[in-house]
């Protein structure tokens, strides 16, 4: 059977007062709609064509070529929603599933059982129900005695005794697709808001003698459309939850899964261990035997395995095995650090790329650089690499020692082995296995100091009697 889909998602979303269109908000990193366009393609959907109205531009631009689209230039309501599609998907035999755009919990496993009652059924559609403490709002479910669906009435169009069912309409379906799009032309607008519903299509389908069916959630969480603020912050916490149990169910130590952010996309490896206060974002990827925070944020960063890090930041940055970052570094984007290599506290690396077993453990700033294997970098070192105007380069051989305290101005080179001593201002090529000493030499004046001291205590006694 050809499984095909149908994401609702042109409603404005006023309620979350926002400049950015519903669907767009992200839910662990990703769009909404993002993650419902995930869903489905794991339902093996074969065609997936998405209804967007309200900030259209911006949607079909996120989605690309994930789906086809089709406007709905005003919204009617769900039903005229969905008939939209018809223009793309009105000749198909098939099953096809409905979502929304702002409902990201949903899972391809509710959707496949949805899918896998609908055809053993043979139904004509299929609800996908939930049981919920607070049904407010929601369209519910009416079943008869024997528990068979009749159809699905909206709240405002609820009698006080179907006010009091909790089962609801989550506002996912499957369809035959034929009978869909013949059922939603009857389908008219004549209820307490005025909409073209796309409910009705169930009591039309079950009047017209076809099989109608209800497939129950089992975790209520999975039907949660998000509408406000409020409903985008909790299913944040939800899916956090979910994404965070995924990882520890893989072998991932989670110390505390509350106060640990991990988006969606991240990848981590087993006996990797999670402490507190952790954010792993965007298309991170963490090996195996790390120990990652607490207090790290990490974005985009592709870590190895047996890698350390602790109270600090990167993003754009590529982490050797066995290295060692923080605490506090920043690791901005394009630092690229090879095994074994030991970012200290304070350290700042952009565009820097460290061979293995590469040490700047304290206080330095490593920019447009490009360092060689086993190099020290000495405490409170810098690459002196913007006149006001240009970025320029430092590359610093293997093996070479930078001294303290150094300022490497750029653009510069520091050959193999070479040692630059403490205190210097390097701004001449040091030729490999070279020493580099530039700075003034040092003065002593004997016995100076207690002199020193009885000149400016004079000074200050001077002021006191004025
Ligand atoms: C709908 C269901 C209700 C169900 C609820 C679950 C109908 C008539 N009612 O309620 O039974 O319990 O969902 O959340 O279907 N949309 C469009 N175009 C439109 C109208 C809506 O694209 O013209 C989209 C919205 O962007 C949204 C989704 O459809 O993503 C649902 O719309 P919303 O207004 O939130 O649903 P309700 O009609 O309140
Ligand atoms: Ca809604």
């Amino acid at each position: 059977m050809k499984v095909m889909a149908i994401v609702l998602a042109a409603g404005q979303g006023k309620r979350m007062k926002s400049k950015l269109y519903k669907v767009l908000h992200p839910v662990c990193g990703k769009p909404m709609v993002g993650h419902v366009l995930e869903t489905v393609k794991e339902a093996a959907c074969e065609r997936t064509v998405v209804v967007v109205g309200h900030g259209a531009e911006a949607v079909q631009s996120y989605v690309g070529n994930e789906a086809e689209f089709v406007l709905q230039e005003r919204q009617l309501g769900t039903g005229h929603a969905v008939q939209q599609a018809e223009s793309l998907l009105g000749g198909e035999q098939g099953t096809t599933v409905i979502l929304y755009g702002d409902t990201p919990l949903v899972t391809s496993g509710t959707i496949r059982a949805l899918l896998e009652l609908h055809e053993r059924k043979k139904s004509a559609a299929t609800v996908l129900t939930a049981v919920v403490p607070n049904p407010q709002g929601l369209g519910r479910i009416i079943r008869d005695e024997s528990g068979l669906v009749q159809g699905i009435v909206e709240q405002k169009d609820c009698s006080e005794e179907q006010t009091a069912i909790t089962e609801i309409n989550t506002g996912m379906y499957c369809f035959d697709n034929a009978k869909l799009f013949d059922a939603l032309k009857q389908v008219k607008n004549d209820n307490a808001q005025g909409e073209y519903y796309l409910t009705d299509v169930m009591g039309i389908l079950k009047n017209a003698g076809e099989t109608i069916e209800a497939y129950r959630a089992s975790d209520f969480a999975e039907g949660i459309g998000v509408n406000d603020r409020v409903g985008l912050a909790e299913a944040e916490q939800l899916m956090r939850a979910r994404i965070v149990r995924k990882h520890q169910i893989a072998g991932v130590t989670v110390i505390d899964p509350a106060a640990t952010y991990i988006e969606a996309d991240v990848v981590i490896g087993a006996d990797t261990v999670i402490y507190p206060g952790t954010m792993l974002r965007g298309r991170t990827s963490i090996g195996e035997d790390c120990v990652i925070g607490p207090q790290a944020d990490i974005t985009d960063t592709t870590i190895g395995s047996g890698v350390t890090v602790k109270h600090s930041v990167t993003a754009e940055a590529v982490i050797g095995d066995e290295s060692s970052v923080g605490p506090y570094a920043y690791m901005r984007p394009g630092s690229k650090i090879g095994a074994r290599c030991k970012i200290g506290d304070f350290v700042e690396l952009k565009n820097a790329e460290l061979g293995d077993d590469t040490k700047v453990s304290h206080l330095s700033y490593v920019g447009d650089a490009k360092v060689g294997k086993d190099v020290n970098i000495g405490c409170g070192a810098i690459t002196v690499n913007y006149d006001g105007y240009n970025k320029s380069i430092t590359e610093i051989g293997d093996n070479a020692f930078v001294g303290s305290n150094v300022n490497l101005i750029a653009p510069v080179k520091v050959g193999d082995g070479a040692y630059v001593v403490a205190g210097s201002t390097i701004t001449h090529d040091v030729p490999a296995g070279d020493l580099a000493i530039a700075r003034e030499r040092q003065v002593n004046k004997p016995a100076y100091a207690d002199k020193l001291r009885a000149r400016a205590r004079a000074r200050k006694d001077n002021a006191g009697k004025q």
